[in-house]
């Protein structure tokens, strides 16, 4: 579930998925960009409803409701076979064992997109993973005339492990509104070009966003674009805590070929189009020859990209003659890169723009 290698101390990582809202009454204050009511678990459980670490009643963390084998961390934990539980200093967070789940009861704008952002962590099961979910689905419910809905947010862990208490660690649960689906700009035919929307960063999560894969444009945390990939990630980074090409956010591509970011386009046949694109490093230490592929239609860009690790990019350009109604931009990494810390990175993407070109112009040129 994560992508370190070290044996000790397990990673955290922000996960971004999305959601439509949809459903009844309003009963809650409307719920605001950023972490959730004890999003970040910092109010814990009475010691009558703890035994140890475990959590025993359902309602003994304020804001949540619990089930299953739900343990409340404190910031000096430590387990008996010498994993460390990564909970940074001051902080605390749930651990969610067997068949172990988190939800809250949010109110929200009916219709309006959100996306979920939460830091998760592996402890000591050797595949984790997590279930998000928010219920009732949209499709499920009669159209409602409310402005405001309330929906259950539910972070699962569906393992079952020998050790019941085996599982990720949760925390910084946070939301944000996605403006969805965002508009086209002037002089683009692409939406969110410059991945300026997109899920919540913490402010004090300095590791990025891991967006999942997400074959269905219209509820991804980042609007307009897909992931393509079995399992694999791309990541959501922002210029407080690393260099973008443009903009406030970029994406990381840190899963090498097996993750593509995409997006579909308008086009007409025969008609030629101009992608444009930076490609650059986070300043995030990642020292590698770096490359990207870039498709559409027929035309293929290979991008090379010499990394110092300390930031900067450089603009690229792919023609191509649209071969259908639809096109398809696909950016994937050439390569698999790690960091001396043992976390994956590669190259950044950013500020993307498809246009037609005049035929005119495209004329001359050949002339030239
Ligand atoms: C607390 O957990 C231990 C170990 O699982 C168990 O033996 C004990 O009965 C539990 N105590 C209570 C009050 O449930
Ligand atoms: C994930 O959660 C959804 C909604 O609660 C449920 O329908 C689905 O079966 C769950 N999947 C797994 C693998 O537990």
């Amino acid at each position: 579930m994560t992508t370190g290698r070290s044996r000790c101390v397990a990673l955290f990582m922000l996960i971004a998925v999305a959601a439509r809202a949809a459903s009844a009454a309003v009963t809650y204050s409307l719920v605001s960009d950023g972490l959730l009511p004890n999003g970040a678990f910092e109010q814990g459980p009475d010691e009558s409803q703890v035994n140890g670490t475990r959590v025993m009643s359902p309602n003994a963390i304020p804001n949540w409701e619990i089930s299953g084998f739900v343990e409340y961390i404190g910031s000096s934990h430590t387990q008996d076979d010498m994993m460390i539980l990564p909970v940074p200093e001051g902080d605390r967070a749930v651990r969610l064992g067997n068949d172990a789940a988190i939800r809250q009861e949010l109110c929200v704008t009916r219709q309006a997109y959100y996306s979920i952002t939460f830091t998760a962590a592996r402890s000591c099961a050797q595949a984790e993973a997590l279930n998000v979910s928010v219920t009732p689905d949209s499709g499920v419910l009669p159209i409602q005339t409310a402005k405001h809905s309330t929906v259950w947010l539910s972070i699962h862990n569906p393992g079952h492990e020998e050790n019941p208490a085996c599982g990720p660690l949760v925390d910084f649960v946070s939301i944000k509104a996605l403006r969805h689906p965002p508009h086209h700009i002037p002089g683009n035919m692409l939406r969110n070009g410059d991945f300026e929307e997109g899920p919540y960063i913490f402010p004090g999560v300095p590791w990025g966003v891991l967006v999942p894969p997400m074959s269905e444009d219209l509820y991804s945390p980042l609007p307009g674009w897909m992931v393509m990939s079995g399992t694999k990630v791309v990541k959501y980074v922002d210029a407080a805590h690393h260099t973008v090409p443009r903009g406030a956010r970029a994406v990381e591509l840190v899963a090498g070929r097996e993750a593509a970011l995409l997006q579909e386009a308008r086009t007409v046949p025969g008609r030629p189009y101009r992608l444009s694109f930076s490609v650059g490093d986070g300043a995030n230490g990642c020292e590698e020859a770096l490359g990207v592929e870039a498709y559409a239609a027929q035309a293929t860009a290979r991008v090379s990209y010499e990394s110092r690790g300390t930031g900067g990019h450089r603009r690229v350009e792919l023609d191509f003659d649209a071969a259908e109604g639809l096109t398809r931009v696909v950016f994937h990494s050439s390569n698999y890169h790690m960091k001396p810390d043992g976390t994956l990175c590669g190259p950044v993407v950013d500020d993307v723009s498809l246009v037609p070109v005049h035929r005119h112009a495209a004329r001359r040129r050949l002339r030239m």
